[in-house]
């Protein structure tokens, strides 16, 4: 099974329950929320508050990326705020193991994101641990970038080291994916597609969903 997650970066904030409800008639899966701190990356978006917001609007699961340094210090705040998974930077976070042992200890799903030119190996001592691997295929920080091309082996990479190891892993796929990109990170072995752009940034959010998916099917 595909899943689609659209990311909520590029919604319409004055209109996120309405954009939120055309997402969910287009098929939604899950939807994605990017928290970036202005350290990690060169950008600032919001933090539980809004995450808590969006879990009044939906039942759907919600996957909180934190693009921040220290993730560790805000798991209960994301949690609690309702985020079903939890997914930390390799590149941000010191003490992976213990944080995401934290993320489980609190009854979230836990993921691991890596950066484009962050190799997969990093994740061979963790990847037991893990419920979702998220594969950056844009440098972290903004929506509207084009997908780097070089993803596609690190998708297959990782699905091959998940399932060498019989593991079931989701991977998802963050950044530059459209109708055209979704079919190849499918095919290298991604099961999960975080969009932002080519769903929020259309005028009709229910299409461009079901559009995605048809697109994978
Ligand atoms: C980028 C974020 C992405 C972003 C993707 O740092 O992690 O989730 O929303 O946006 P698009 O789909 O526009 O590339
Ligand atoms: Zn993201």
């Amino acid at each position: 099974m595909i899943r689609i997650a659209p990311s909520i970066l590029a919604a319409d904030f004055t209109r996120l329950r309405e954009q939120i409800a055309q997402a969910e008639a287009g098929g939604a899966d899950w939807f994605h929320l990017d928290v970036m701190d202005g350290r990690f990356v060169p950008n600032l978006t919001f933090g539980p508050m809004v995450v808590s917001a969006v879990r009044k609007l939906t039942k759907l699961p919600l996957d909180a990326h934190l693009m921040m340094v220290e993730p560790e210090k805000y798991l209960e705040q994301f949690r609690h705020a309702g985020a079903d998974h939890i997914i930390i930077h390799q590149e941000a976070c010191i003490h992976l193991h213990r944080t995401i042992a934290r993320i489980k200890e609190l009854g979230a799903k836990a993921g691991v994101a890596i950066n484009p030119a962050t190799p997969c190996s990093t994740l061979t001592e963790i990847l037991p641990d893990l419920d979702i691997i998220l594969m950056m295929s844009v440098n972290p920080g903004f929506g509207g970038q084009r997908f780097i091309p070089a993803t596609l082996r690190k998708v297959a990479e990782a699905r091959s080291m998940a399932s060498t190891l019989d593991l079931d892993i989701r991977i998802e796929v963050d950044g530059g994916i459209d109708t055209t990109t979704a079919p190849k990170v499918v095919k290298a072995g991604a099961d999960v597609l975080i969009a932002g752009t080519s769903v929020f940034g259309t005028d009709n959010v229910e299409q461009a969903v079901r559009r995605l998916q048809q697109s994978v099917a």
